[in-house]
């Protein structure tokens, strides 16, 4: 169990190391149970930067055939392609989709602005097929539908940190998902 009095800014721990794994490793079964006889690789797509400990964890519970790659969504910089308010940096080095199967893989899904402009994207590339894997789901926020096909754990409306969700880049690397103290936000 985490020692939260080395996290003051911590409220309290929503999900623990041990459901977190336990979590990633049903969701990697779903994964390999639903891509076990797939004609084509899979490609994973993390959405950085938050998807990098949850993607870490599941990729190396992965048993089929697959490779990873990165996209960013961000509100500035060059090379962006944008949907609504959301833009997209062109990060992916890989550049014939056509030859995957691809899995975005994402920390959180919360209005669904992001994830329908990143799904949207690549499903006009050509993808053989494109699903959506997330670690955490907060339906009371959402703005756009956006379908899910593997789901870790579904949360209530709650600033949440840790497992590389952040809060102004802190709190990333903590091992546990925790309520962030609205004071901290609030001051
Ligand atoms: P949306 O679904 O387009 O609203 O954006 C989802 C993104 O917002 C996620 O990828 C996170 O980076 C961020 N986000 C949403 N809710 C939280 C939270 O509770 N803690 C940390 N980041 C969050
Ligand atoms: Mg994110």
């Amino acid at each position: 169990m985490a020692d939260l009095h080395q996290f003051p800014d911590i409220s309290r721990v929503l999900i623990s190391e041990e459901q977190l794994q336990q979590t990633v490793q049903r969701i990697a079964q779903e994964i390999n149970d639903t891509y076990a006889d797939a004609k084509k690789p899979l490609l994973m797509v993390g959405i950085l930067k938050g998807s990098v400990v949850f993607m870490a964890d599941l990729m190396r519970y992965i048993t089929v055939p697959m490779s990873i790659d990165f996209m960013q969504a961000s509100s500035y910089g060059s090379n962006t392609v944008s949907c609504g308010n959301v833009n997209l940096r062109l990060d992916l080095k890989c550049t014939n989709l056509q030859a995957f199967n691809v899995l975005v893989v994402e920390d959180i899904l919360d209005s669904g602005n992001t994830l329908s402009c990143i799904l949207k994207y690549l499903k006009s590339k050509g993808a053989q097929s494109v699903r959506l894997c997330t670690l955490l789901n907060k339906p009371d926020r959402r703005k756009v539908d956006v379908p899910i096909d593997f789901e870790g754990i579904s949360i209530p409306d709650e600033f949440v940190v840790g497992y590389g969700l952040d809060y102004n880049e802190q709190y990333r690397q903590l091992p546990f998902i925790g309520i962030l103290d609205p004071r901290v936000y609030n001051s």
